[in-house]
């Protein structure tokens, strides 16, 4: 991606000044390019900050990973960026998330519109209890799909990798698929409507080393066609996978427990050069 080359000049600046110079650029770089823009200045359910200051721009046919220990806010920033949050009771945002130039949370926005281009994938695998065609067809007949349904379902099991293991037996209940099996009936589901974007939250925490490798090698296939955002407790996850990372972090300095984005970087630079003492710390195990 040219989005990659942006940051070909971003590993190991001298300087402070150079690294300050070359954050700013790199920011601006990947900011022009973004399919996704999201500048949360504070989040809050109900009463409680939950996030504060994440500013994260999301490439276009790229994986742009979110690491951080429990409670920093990963699910929460990946749920407001096709506004599932919504569903929370006191959720409210201030800042935008612009996608396609457009900002999500404009009043205008309908949510169920965005929710329509922008999939999500659980960390539990969540197959309706229907046959498998009906579960890939599910989309496809909310949004009133006109075409030729048998022609779609089978694209999008074959784009999730799972077509020669489920072509025989299409009515069967999803529900009787192995879990990574069942994972990647759900990213068929995701990808059966083309959304713009995928978010995947910790898509692979319920799966066993194998299964895991499966659906890795899914999103670097998958990335040619779509853009994704994946939260990863799996660091070496996040290496393997990852175009971009956003670190996060929680601050209980003012006696709460607020997350907020530490570095945003190129993957191999953060993991190699991390210019922050939390990231080096956090990559080190130091806490988890
Ligand atoms: N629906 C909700 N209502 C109220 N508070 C919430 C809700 N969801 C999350 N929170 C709070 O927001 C903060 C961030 O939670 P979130 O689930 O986004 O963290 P996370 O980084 O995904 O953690 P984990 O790695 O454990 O999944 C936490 O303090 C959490 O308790
Ligand atoms: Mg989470």
């Amino acid at each position: 991606m040219t989005i990659k080359g942006v940051y070909a000049n971003d590993i190991g600046p001298e300087s402070d000044a150079a690294r300050a110079s070359a954050r700013a650029i790199t920011a601006q770089g990947a900011r022009a390019k973004a399919l996704m823009d999201c500048h949360i200045r504070k989040l809050y359910y109900g009463s409680f900050l939950a996030v504060r200051d994440a500013e994260i721009p999301i490439a276009p046919n790229a994986i742009t990973a979110f690491i951080g220990p429990s409670g920093c806010g990963k699910s929460t920033v990946l749920r407001s960026l096709n506004r599932m949050n919504d569903f929370v009771p006191g959720f409210r945002l201030e800042g935008s998330v612009h996608f396609q130039g457009q900002d999500i949370y404009a009043n205008h926005v309908d949510p169920v519109a965005v929710r329509r281009s922008i999939g999500m994938v659980f960390q539990q695998p969540n197959p309706f209890a229907m046959s498998i065609y009906k579960n890939v067809a599910f989309g496809l007949r909310l949004n009133r799909y006109k075409g030729d349904y048998a022609e779609r379902v089978e694209a999008a099991l074959r784009g999730a990798a799972l077509w020669d293991e489920v072509k025989d037996k299409l009515h069967s209940s999803g529900l009787s698929l192995s879990g990574g099996q069942q994972q990647r009936l759900c990213i068929a589901r995701a990808i059966a409507v083309e959304p713009d974007l995928l978010l995947m939250d910790e898509p692979c925490s319920a799966l066993d080393p194998i299964a895991t490798r499966r659906i890795e090698e899914l999103m670097l296939e998958l990335k040619e066609r779509y853009t994704i955002a994946i939260v990863t407790h799996n660091l070496q996850q996040a290496q393997r996978v990852a175009d971009h990372t956003a670190f996060l972090f929680v601050d209980t300095s003012a006696g709460g427990r607020t997350g907020y984005l530490i570095e945003y970087r190129p993957t191999a630079a953060l993991f190699e050069d991390p210019r922050e003492e939390r990231t080096k710390a956090y990559i080190r195990g130091e806490f988890s």
